[in-house]
């Protein structure tokens, strides 16, 4: 069940957001040629915990099978799909990056993610991060009171696959708050499955809509670290992720 949140909830949610904008907005700049992932790390942790947060990703433990995950950030390079851990990676011309961030503060958390070209990026790399960003900002306007989350899925996945990708079905949004996830999930594909609990939003109700974009089949592997997952046939990865608030219109953006 999605409990929507007071007004006091998501005012906290968005001070924490404004922490998430600012290390994404910093990234830009940060992520050049030669710059390790770890670098990037060390980077946004210090930022974090100047202004008062906490990296929520840091020690965090999806299930037992997991060990803590050991870093501020996620680096997702070109093939990873999501939670590549930063370390000594130089980044390279041309590299597709993505950021993800999640920051907790007086107890509420928000979480983005963004997708960087490093250098001058091939056309193709660039058209799939645009149409991951246009996807999450269609699912943003699907996201209003009343609609049901397989709507927000929906306007994702007909979107991606009509421009000739594949959107990533083993790993979902989620509703945030308090904690780094809760319910409801918020896939970006529909399936029969799913429909038994399709959520119906309300005003209040914060999710993280998070499209993750492969220029080839939809399949993912996990790599032998437990945590980053890359595409099965190895091809190119996106993903954009914002915090929002329903509302009677167009969802409230809280990471910006
Ligand atoms: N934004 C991602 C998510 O919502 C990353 C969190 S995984 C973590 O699942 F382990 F790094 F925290
Ligand atoms: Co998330």
């Amino acid at each position: 069940m999605a409990v929507p949140k007071r007004r006091g909830e998501i005012k906290r949610m968005r001070a924490a957001g404004r922490i998430v904008a600012e290390v994404l907005d910093r990234m830009g700049g940060e992520a050049q040629v030669g710059v390790t992932t770890g670098r990037l790390d060390k980077i946004v942790e210090e930022l974090i915990r100047t202004r008062g947060g906490v990296p929520v990703f840091k020690g965090y433990s999806p299930s037992p099978a997991h060990g803590p995950y050991p870093c501020s950030i996620c680096t997702s390079v070109n093939e990873e799909v999501v939670h590549g851990i930063p370390g000594p990676r130089k980044l390279e011309e041309g590299d597709l990056l993505s950021i993800d961030v999640g920051v907790s503060l007086n107890g509420y958390c928000a979480d983005a993610a963004i997708t960087l070209g490093v250098g001058d990026v091939s056309d193709d790399a660039a058209r799939l991060s645009r149409v991951c960003r246009e996807s999450l900002d269609l699912a943003i306007d699907a996201a209003r009171a009343g609609a049901r989350v397989s709507d927000v899925s929906r306007v994702v996945q007909t979107y991606v696959e009509g421009e000739g990708y594949s959107v990533v079905r083993e790993y979902t949004g989620h509703g945030i708050g308090r904690e780094l996830h809760e319910n409801p999930r918020v896939p970006n594909y529909v399936s029969v499955i799913g429909a038994g609990r399709d959520t119906v939003l309300r005003p209040g109700i914060t999710l993280a809509i998070e499209p993750m974009v492969n220029q080839g089949t939809y399949a993912t592997e996990v790599l032998a670290n437990r945590w980053t997952v890359v595409t099965a046939d190895r091809k190119l990865s996106a993903h954009w992720e914002h915090t929002v608030a329903v509302t009677k219109g167009r969802a409230d953006i809280l990471t910006v």
